[in-house]
């Protein structure tokens, strides 16, 4: 079983649930909410999974709002995390493969369960390429 940290805002509350229980099997998830259909702000969200993401090692988890770019924008303020905004198979593989992504977003207002599932069956199944795309991983940092 995979530790997988898992958020999102109301936006995303519906799938946030269906992946969770379509990858029961595969996932052990940690849930920092939200937990219900009522209007939150995504940052409440985005801001603790990115700092449980960044405190440990191969840490990753999937953030899911109405667009993604408010989560995407969000976590990608915290040191260490790479959260990838993705909406179709090509750029979810890419994400990991030559991002070393650690957090998948998804904009849940414009993609179907199946394909936030076959995301995030891509981004557990994809490993990162390494070679020169390490050199650019590096170069992300703030010096
Ligand atoms: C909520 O209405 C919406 O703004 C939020 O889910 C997200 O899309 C923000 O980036």
């Amino acid at each position: 079983m995979m530790k997988l940290h898992i958020a999102s805002d109301h936006a995303g509350y519906e799938l946030k649930e269906i992946i969770k229980q379509r990858f029961a099997d595969r996932c052990e998830w940690v849930d920092h909410g939200t937990f219900s259909s009522d209007s939150v702000d995504y940052p409440d969200y985005a801001h603790p999974l990115a700092e449980a993401v960044a405190s440990e090692v191969d840490g990753c988890g999937i953030l899911i709002c109405g667009t993604g770019n408010g989560m995407a924008i969000t976590a990608n303020k915290h040191a260490g995390i790479r959260a990838a905004l993705c909406w179709s198979h090509d750029i979810a593989a890419l994400a990991r493969q030559h991002n070393n992504a650690n957090v998948l977003v998804m904009p849940a207002r414009f993609i179907d369960a199946d394909t936030a599932a076959d995301l995030v069956d891509t981004f557990l199944s994809t490993p990162f390429e390494g070679g020169r795309h390490e050199r650019r991983v590096q170069k992300i940092n703030l010096r």
